[in-house]
């Protein structure tokens, strides 16, 4: 009887049956990030590494160009959808503190046998980045980069303006614009332009934003302004907020003055 009086005081159990079900998806896009980072690994040692030069990767391998393009749309998404919705960190802590609570009194409930206490830890140090898939994108990139010593940096970055170029210039383009048959694949052509930037920024030791750059920052900002599309806000932020060199000195006024 004392067993069942704190198990219904300690855990109101509608707030509990309506929070596992999310939790278990949280892990799913949890464990997704980890399959990523070696997906984008792989990607990433295709598209820079021998037989061909850094300047026909992309064009050789278009499918796998693709591909990632593809990752990095997801990402953005996700990303977006993750900043909208604080409720998920608020739900995840109440997950967080029941099962803890349950451990002191030595319950364990069945959803804990999917999400345990060691799982929870690492999925809440995920959740807390303010944008969590494309901070596994940039430290895999980061780490793909500093383990392959032999592989100049220029290898992978330049694959990364290319890629920013190339949706750029679709972009500012009439003719390749007026294929743009729906707001999706123009948002998908903007999200790989912020993405690319966001790891160039990430991954070059100066960055997107300093005047040796390869990627034109002024040309892409102001191509994302051009856009009607109501998403342009949020890649301005992540421009704003999720790059680590915008704040240095060597970017220009102008491209500091356009972002604000
Ligand atoms: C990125 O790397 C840092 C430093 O190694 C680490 O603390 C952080 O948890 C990583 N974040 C993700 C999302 O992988
Ligand atoms: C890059 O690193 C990965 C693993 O860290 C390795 O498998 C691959 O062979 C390396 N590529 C080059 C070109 O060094």
């Amino acid at each position: 009887m004392g067993f069942l009086f704190s198990f219904f005081c300690f855990l109101p159990y509608e707030a509990w049956s309506a929070v596992c079900p999310l939790v278990a998806k949280l892990k799913r896009f949890y464990e997704f990030s980890l399959r990523l980072e070696n997906a984008l690994r792989s990607l990433l040692e295709a598209l820079t590494c021998p037989p061909y030069p850094p300047t026909q990767h992309l064009e050789r391998e278009q499918a796998l160009a693709k591909q990632f393009a593809e990752i990095l749309h997801f990402t953005l998404s996700f990303d977006e959808l993750k900043m909208t919705n604080p409720a998920i960190q608020n739900d995840f802590s109440y997950y967080r503190r029941t099962i803890s609570r349950n451990r002191i009194n030595n319950l364990q409930l069945d959803a804990e046998s999917e999400v345990n206490n060691e799982m929870a830890n690492r999925m809440s140090l995920f959740y807390a980045e303010a944008t969590p898939m494309l901070k596994t994108l940039s430290n895999a990139t980061t780490k793909f980069v500093s383990e392959n010593k032999t592989l100049p940096i220029e290898d992978t970055t330049d694959c990364l303006s290319t890629m920013a170029c190339v949706c750029r210039v679709m972009l500012e383009t009439p003719e390749y614009r007026s294929r743009f048959t729906n707001t999706e694949t123009l948002l998908f052509c903007m999200r790989v332009m912020v993405g690319v930037i966001i790891l160039y920024d990430h991954v070059h030791p100066v960055g997107a934003f300093a005047k040796t750059s390869k990627i034109d920052m002024k040309g892409c900002i102001k191509v994302l302004k051009d856009q009607p599309s109501t998403s342009t806000e949020g890649l301005l932020n992540a421009l704003r907020y999720t790059t680590r060199h915008l704040n240095d000195d060597t970017t220009s006024k102008q491209i500091r003055a356009l972002l604000q």
